[in-house]
């Protein structure tokens, strides 16, 4: 695991950016593995920006998001298709049927999760993986649990989740109580993994997750084990750590 450590978020999101751009340059018709959240808003910020200044160009990119809810049609503004036009697809060149999330609306979630998965088999699989992290050590909505979970897969929302994503509703009855998303196995897939965090509210999990034993109780912890991972942190997310 290669740690980068920014100063605060706008350096933490140049850098997770220079990483992203860097696979994008090798490899202009590439597979981004994309996520929401507010960590990487910033990222795709900069993405966005290299873009209009013709570094970088997303139009050969294929995309595949890691997760959204069940049923929010991809029009409603809490809707993870809805977050990454307004954050990244509108703003850059992309082709808009080369970007993908899982289909929080289909009729029969396990058989569009198994297409799903052959989609992104059938495009190469995954080069660059981005995640946020979450409190409990969640990636993707893969929460803790007894064993990791290998296939993207629908997951019932745990109430602390439904809570944190409460925010963003008008009332904690809208949050959508179940998603789909990526598996662990899926994840583990990806040629390179990134993940970004920021804040000391993540410092504990940060800490947890990348230097304490790789358990299911805590997801992220098994990107220990997946030979090409770079974690970019601010300085408040990297304030736990005892690195060399
Ligand atoms: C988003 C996702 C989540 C978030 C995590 C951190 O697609 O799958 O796992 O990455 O909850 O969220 P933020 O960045 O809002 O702290």
């Amino acid at each position: 695991m290669e740690f980068i450590i920014a100063e605060d978020y706008e350096g933490m999101s140049r850098a997770a950016a220079d990483v992203v751009a860097g696979v994008m340059a090798d490899d202009p018709s590439c597979v981004l593995g994309l996520a929401t959240g507010s960590t990487p808003i910033g990222m795709y910020a900069c993405l966005a920006d290299d873009c209009a200044q013709g570094k970088i160009s997303f139009k050969d990119v294929t995309t595949f998001n890691l997760d959204e809810y069940v049923g929010l049609p991809g029009t409603h503004d809490q809707s993870y298709r809805y977050f990454m036009d307004e954050n990244l697809f509108n703003k850059v060149d992309v082709n808009k049927t080369s970007t993908h999330l899982p289909d929080g609306c289909a009729g029969n979630l396990d058989q569009m999760c198994a297409e799903y998965e052959a989609q992104i088999q059938q495009a190469g699989g995954v080069d660059i993986q981005v995640l946020g992290i979450g409190h409990n050590g969640h990636i993707g909505f893969n929460e803790p649990c007894e064993d990791f979970p290998v296939a993207t897969h629908p997951v019932d929302l745990t109430e602390s989740t439904i809570n944190a994503n409460s925010r963003l509703f008008d009332d904690v009855a809208d949050v959508p109580r179940r998603a789909v998303t990526m598996g662990i196995g899926t994840i583990m897939k990806a040629h390179k993994v990134l993940v970004v965090a920021n804040g000391s509210g993540k410092a504990a999990i940060v800490k947890e997750a990348f230097t304490g034993p790789v358990v299911p109780s805590v997801p992220a912890s098994v990107l220990q084990l997946h030979p090409d991972v770079t974690i970019v942190l601010d300085s408040e997310a990297a304030s736990e750590l005892e690195l060399m």
